[in-house]
């Protein structure tokens, strides 16, 4: 079944907010119409930098019931879904670089309890993931090279967005169709309009302004974006 839903949902990345005042990160997005988080996982092997582990996650859960969308940007995930999964993890997003076994992963991530995602690196083509779309919640399209907040866009990006849209419509899959990394108000736009469902939002939501009224001007960026994919269909 395709996803029906109208909105575009945002979930802000904490890589961007400030350690030490995560809880009010996480308050403060929340009230301000957050849809969900994302919590990147790093291990300092498969990039290059080393973020949060399963009791982050579990400090994150204590303070709000939004989804939250563990993106696991590390070697041998299969060794941790369990942990991130028991910790609150609503959706345990792999690598596809990260395995060679990503039906396995897929198996494993869902008799954990939680949904299950795939992320692709820039170089990554989709077609590598197109057999694995019906057996996914979501899929999320790197837009820079993962391991840090705050980097610009990669253009490529649309053209692959047009792409994984085209593959999941084709079959009617039930699929969030993510974006992440280098979200603007200007790259949002572009991204919904190329059928993204999903965006991860980092440093434009936690570097500058106040929370509240940077997710209204990504929220109105999105509602731009969907009438210009309407538009053209
Ligand atoms: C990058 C992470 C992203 C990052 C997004 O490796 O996967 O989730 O935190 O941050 P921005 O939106 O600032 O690019
Ligand atoms: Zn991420």
């Amino acid at each position: 079944m395709a996803l029906r839903r109208q909105t575009v949902l945002l979930a802000p990345s904490l890589l961007s907010a400030d350690p030490g005042a995560l809880g009010d990160a996480v308050r403060a997005a929340e009230a301000g119409g957050a849809d969900a988080f994302h919590i990147d996982v790093m291990d300092g092997h498969f990039v290059p930098n080393i973020s949060f582990g399963p009791s982050w996650v579990k400090a994150v859960r204590e303070r709000t019931r939004l989804p939250l969308d563990i993106h696991l940007m590390i070697e041998n995930p299969d060794r941790y879904l369990e942990k991130f999964s028991r910790a609150g993890g609503s959706t345990l997003v792999f690598h596809a670089e990260a395995t060679k076994e990503p039906d396995e992963i897929i198996r494993m991530a869902r008799s954990s309890g939680a949904a299950v995602g795939i992320a692709i690196r820039p170089e990554t083509p989709v077609a590598t993931i197109e057999p694995l779309l019906g057996r996914i919640d979501e899929l999320i399209v790197m837009s820079v090279h993962p391991g840090f907040s705050g980097q610009a866009f990669l253009p490529g990006s649309v053209p692959k967005i047009l792409e994984a849209r085209a593959s999941i419509d084709r079959e009617k899959f039930s699929v969030e169709l993510s974006v992440d990394g280098g979200i603007t108000v200007e790259t949002a736009r572009s991204a919904v309009a190329a059928g993204a469902t999903f965006l991860v939002c980092g440093n434009s939501v936690f570097a500058h302004g106040t929370v509240p009224e940077n997710l209204a001007a990504l929220r109105n960026a999105t509602e731009l974006g969907r009438r210009e994919r309407s538009e053209v269909r």
